[in-house]
């Protein structure tokens, strides 16, 4: 593969008037990601460049970016799968720019929170643990899955166009404790999430299960819980999700 053209969105809200691209060449190497180019133009060609990683493995979901025109984890797309040797390199957008490709992940993580990301269990802790059989795991397998990297939430335009939506990300984790057979705070966590900002604002555009770099089904798992709420508003009561 020849080298690559490499454009870098840069931009310091402290410093500058307005963001631009930077240019860089990068000596392709095989089995290159979008992380080792970045790391080649900060070692070799600007120690300015400000990007966020950690585990370098899919784990920590630091290093979404927007990666030629798709929200991708930088060190686990490989420059070869993108067939090109022009790499066009942005933010997560729709979220404040920090420093050239950080953001902020405040809000993000604030919703989060906001759907109490743990296990509220309806009886007093068994001495020893909590059992659960492998099918009930097994119904959470995808939405333990999700690193919140956040790249399902910048590709959402119910996100974008409503600062208050919890988006795909906080959703999938409130379906993860939801269905959760250990959980006994299933109207709590119907409350919390089915209103206008919650699981109504979402219209199945399925971008968030596009982008998603587990290849989590978000869109399944939040029209799960907008039926639980209408059977709920029905005065049908609410149900475990079978095993798939
Ligand atoms: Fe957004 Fe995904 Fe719903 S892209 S609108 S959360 S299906």
């Amino acid at each position: 593969m020849a080298d690559l053209d490499v454009k870098v969105f840069r931009f310091d809200p402290d410093t500058d008037d307005k963001p631009r691209y930077d240019t860089y060449q990068v000596t392709y190497r095989e089995g290159m990601t979008i992380l080792d180019v970045l790391f080649y133009i900060l070692e070799n060609l600007d120690g300015s460049l400000a990007f966020r990683y950690a585990c370098r493995e899919a784990i920590c979901g630091n290093c979404a970016m927007y990666v030629n025109g798709l929200q991708r984890l930088a060190c686990k797309t490989q420059v070869k799968d993108l067939k090109t040797t022009e790499l066009f390199i942005e933010p997560l957008p729709s979220l404040p720019v920090i420093k050239d490709l950080v953001v902020d992940l405040d809000s993000f993580f604030g919703k989060y929170v906001s759907i109490k990301p743990y296990l509220i269990p309806a009886e007093s802790p068994p001495e020893k643990e909590y059992y659960q059989s492998q099918s009930d795991r097994h119904v959470l397998n995808e939405a333990v899955d999700c690193i919140l990297c956040g790249a399902c939430y910048s590709s959402c335009p119910a996100v974008w166009t409503d600062e208050d939506y919890l988006g795909p990300a906080a959703l999938i984790k409130a379906f993860r404790f939801y269905a959760d057979s250990r959980d006994g705070a299933q109207k709590e966590r119907l409350d919390l999430v089915a209103h206008e900002h919650g699981l109504w604002r979402c219209h199945t555009v399925f971008n968030c299960v596009e982008v998603c770099p587990k290849g989590i089904d978000n869109t399944s798992a939040i029209q799960y819980l907008k039926k639980q709420a209408v059977g709920r508003a029905l005065g049908m009561g609410v149900g475990k999700r079978a095993a798939t």
